[in-house]
């Protein structure tokens, strides 16, 4: 939640930092700022609302030529998103400018004591709180970056944070703990940001920055340290392989349906190096390294929020099925508050797309107090549940821009039926047949589903004109469908703003048919499995009840309702991908016709690092 920037190099750095900041505004578009340090004063310019707001502003004023600075994109958590409340802050005496991802918990007891020494603030936010507490430090300590360190001794809770100060020119400080920090190494040139998209077009070098760590940039400098007692950290450069091109929407209306149509390459990106094909024969054997020390699980806990948690929940099918190992399916805030008893030789499996989730973070850290290892399945490389988990399988997604997650999910699906068809086999629990099969349809899948991607969404486009008007939607399954029911509802309620609910099918008649009325649709997750013929029966009760119904289904299967929505038939589990980009499809279609702003949708951030 919030994106931040910071940037100390040759280029004038407020155009760089928007630039970073567009790339970032899926982390939160309540507000924006950006200030940077010229001639000894800081040029703070700020706009209630989008990107674009702020954006209008500069391009009414003369901005500063400084070439370092900092900037963000804010997703309220302390006071309304109004202008004062906008980042960055300036402490009293208007030297430091500061930008803050997170909360800090303590800060109304720092307040009371900063208040009682003469400062005065100008917003509601925990963030002025810290600046003006460094600006405090900075009388004690002769450098600012001992007074950032003072500063950072006192806080409690999350923070990502980002400095200039007017005595400092061409220098930025920052320092995180929990929540998302990496720093961009160029040519002559330096950056801080919540996410590697916001300065992917300038460098591919990159340094994850880690909880308790204070960074120091200038153009030609980096240093990190313990923000504790100053010690210096040595700091590996990575270089990732993610492309300009891939965080950006190349010539689609929005991110979301970019990433749909990618699902089919998500699926071979996440596949490849993972299957072995043995040329003599042609079949494939699943190979993951990253878990060929650990031995198949007793049981498994997964953990995991939104969409991932969906995830989880249809991996339990597969995973149950084909390696026998029993599993739970947590809530990752419902799971951290309990006290669950995790037996030894258990795994905790935490699926988590941005790996910076707070909820998630905290299922991890309460099931390694509890002694069990952590096998993190994430996409964004060297995020805090990858540094977190004791093993890291990534499931190659590349990056997700688009707040509603869509190709995060196919990827995990994949890497799930991986691990299912891993463990089964080294547990020799699953048969041959089965096995073979599925790897070998795996890797056909990704061309039938890229053909069929056109036709479904233009399906999707006709039925969300005849339903955009619904109020309320029921999405039905049974089996490995009913997690994909609760994804559809989940879809449509975050960017349509239509409510929805996923039921498990046979749970409709236990209270939910009560709501079923004309003008309460259906849609149905009626393919063809063994467990067809249950949920059959389930939609006729619906339509006895006046309900219209749009079924998912396959050829040659009878149905007798409004809508036939048929997707080509693959086999068993494999289903789950080709209904997937439906829902998501339609959810996309009837939201954008009507008119909402689908990528980033009201009140939601991508990447939810506060609780
Ligand atoms: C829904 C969505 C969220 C996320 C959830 C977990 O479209 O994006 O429900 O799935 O916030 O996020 P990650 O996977 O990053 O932990």
């Amino acid at each position: 939640m919030c994106g931040i920037i910071g940037y100390a190099g040759h280029r004038p750095a407020v155009p760089l930092i928007v630039e970073g900041l567009r790339r970032l505004e899926y982390r939160g578009y309540d507000s924006a700022g950006v200030a940077t340090v010229q001639n000894k004063e800081i040029d703070l310019v700020r706009a209630e609302g989008k990107l674009a707001a702020l954006d209008e502003k500069l391009s009414h004023i003369n901005v500063t030529n400084s070439t370092f600075g900092v900037g963000h994109t804010r997703w309220a958590t302390h006071g309304v998103p109004v202008e004062k409340n906008a980042h960055p802050h300036l402490d009293h005496d208007k030297n430091i400018a500061m930008i803050h991802n997170g909360i800090i918990e303590n800060y109304q007891e720092i307040k009371a004591e900063l208040v009682t020494k003469g400062y005065e603030f100008r917003s509601d936010t925990d963030s002025e709180v810290l600046v003006n507490l460094i600006a405090e430090g900075r009388k004690h300590n002769d450098t600012m970056l001992k007074a950032v360190s003072w500063a950072l001794n006192q806080v409690e809770g999350a923070y990502a944070i980002a400095l200039v100060a007017v005595d400092e020119p061409g220098t930025v400080y920052a320092a995180r703990v929990s929540s998302p920090m990496v720093m961009g190494v160029g040519v002559g040139e330096n950056f801080v940001a919540s996410d590697i998209p916001a300065f992917l077009p300038y460098t591919r070098k990159v340094v994850f920055i880690e909880d308790g760590e204070l960074v120091k940039i200038t153009s030609s400098s980096w240093e990190v340290f313990r923000a504790e007692n100053l010690a210096p950290v040595e700091k590996e450069v990575q270089t990732i392989n993610w492309d300009v091109q891939a965080a950006q929407k190349g010539g689609h209306k929005h991110f979301m349906i970019k990433e749909i149509f990618e699902q089919p390459k998500v699926i071979s990106d996440c596949l490849a190096g993972r299957i072995n094909i043995n040329s003599s024969t042609d079949i494939g054997e699943v190979v993951l390294p990253e878990i060929s020390a650990m031995e198949p699980p007793e049981r498994l806990h997964i953990i995991a929020c939104g969409t991932s948690y969906h995830a989880g929940l249809w991996g339990k099918y597969l995973i149950e099925q084909w390696a026998k190992i029993p599993v739970d399916v947590e809530i990752a805030s419902e799971f951290r508050y309990r006290d669950p008893l995790l037996s030894k030789g258990s795994l905790a499996l935490a699926i988590s797309q941005s790996g910076e989730t707070a909820d998630t973070l905290a299922g991890i850290k309460l099931a390694k107090q509890k002694g069990l290892p952590i096998l993190g399945l994430c996409n964004v490389v060297g995020s805090s549940v990858a540094r977190e988990s004791d093993y890291i399988m990534y499931t190659q997604a590349g990056p997700e821009i688009s707040v509603a997650s869509t190709k995060a999910m196919c990827s995990q699906l994949t890497a799930l039926l991986l691990l299912a068809l891993y463990w089964g086999k080294r547990k020799g629990v699953l048969d041959e047949e089965t096995y073979s099969r599925a790897v070998q349809d795996l890797r056909n899948l990704p061309s039938i589903l890229d053909a069929e991607l056109p036709a479904m969404r233009a399906r999707a486009k006709e039925l969300s004109r005849e339903y955009s008007e619904a109020n309320s939607f029921f999405y039905l399954g049974r089996g490995q469908y009913f997690p994909l029911a609760l994804e559809g509802a989940l879809k449509l309620k975050e960017i349509s703003y239509i409510h929805a609910e996923g039921y498990a099918a046979g749970e409709m008649k236990h209270g939910p048919i009560a709501l079923i009325d004309p003008k309460f649709p259906t849609f149905a997750m009626a393919l063809k499995d063994e467990l067809f013929p249950k949920v059959k029966s389930n939609l006729v009760e619906v339509q006895a009840r006046g309900g219209e119904i749009i079924a998912l289904t396959n050829p040659g299967v009878e149905l007798d309702v409004e809508h036939r929505w048929i997707l080509p038939e693959v086999w068993g589990p494999l289903n789950a991908f080709m209904a997937l980009p439906a829902l998501q499809l339609f959810a996309y279609e009837t939201a954008d016709y009507l008119g909402k702003d689908v990528d980033q949708p009201r009140n939601l951030a991508k990447s939810v690092t506060v609780e």
